[in-house]
């Protein structure tokens, strides 16, 4: 299976194609963890993103349209992907048509008061990309590698806001723009449900026995 997971930023993209790549075995390809990686490796492309990323908007369509055209071609992606933050704006979604053919765009909906609250409490493992979140989290390392866990800079209220304004303009539309394909399914998570009980909807709308 080939399937985007779209959704505001802190709607649980990340938390829920983490289980569904454990549970199918395919990878999960996050263009915001492939940047971050180039971040805090220093590379060019990372000195480049920083800026963007910090600022709470987009890096320039050309840069992840390269880096996620590479990483599809790996072998690891033959039998399906799950892309996480990516596309993010039309001209992302067309490109991405030149070279994937696209099984389903799962919409995450969330309402922003709890998304707000989510990232506010979110803590992730900067070496192997698990999120947290403080309420349910088991101490300050990593369960996976043992890192300890910090919290986004990009995480900061200020911060949020302008992701969720930008998400409104720029990455909305492609909702519209799968329906239109026929790709589109939407999942409501509930914001009381636990990670589990949200993830059986996930999987129950992208139709897995
Ligand atoms: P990226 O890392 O993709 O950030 P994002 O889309 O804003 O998404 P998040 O990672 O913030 O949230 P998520 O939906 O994955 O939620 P999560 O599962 O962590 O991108 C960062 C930046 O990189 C962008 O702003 C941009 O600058 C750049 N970028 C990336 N891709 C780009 C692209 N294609 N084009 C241009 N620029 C790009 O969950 C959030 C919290 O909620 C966690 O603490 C989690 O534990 C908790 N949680 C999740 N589900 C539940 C639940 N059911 N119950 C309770 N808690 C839950």
């Amino acid at each position: 299976m080939n399937v985007i997971f779209l959704g505001p930023p802190g709607a649980g993209k990340g938390t829920h194609a983490q289980l569904l790549m454990n549970e199918l075995g395919i990878p999960q390809i996050s263009t915001g963890d492939m940047l971050r990686q180039a971040m805090k490796a220093g590379t060019e492309m990372g000195l480049s993103a920083k800026r963007y990323i910090e600022a709470g908007e987009l890096v320039p369509d050309e840069v992840v349209i390269g880096i996620v055209k590479d990483r599809l071609a790996a072998d690891d992606c033959k039998n399906g992907y799950i892309l996480d933050g990516f596309p993010r704006t039309v001209k992302q979604a067309e490109a991405l048509d030149q070279f994937a053919q696209i099984d389903v765009a799962l919409n995450i909906a969330l309402a922003d008061e709890v998304i707000i609250s989510r990232l506010s409490g979110r803590r992730v493992c900067l070496k192997c990309g698990a999120t947290y979140h403080t309420s349910t989290m088991q101490g300050e390392k990593c369960l996976n590698c043992g890192d300890p866990l910090v919290q986004r800079r990009d995480d900061a209220p200020e911060t949020v806001k302008n992701r969720l304004a930008v998400y409104a303009v720029q990455t909305a539309p492609l909702i519209d723009y799968y329906a239109g394909k026929g790709l589109l399914k939407t999942v409501n998570c509930e914001p009381e449900a636990t990670v589990q009980e949200n993830y059986a909807r996930v999987r129950e709308t992208l139709g897995l026995k």
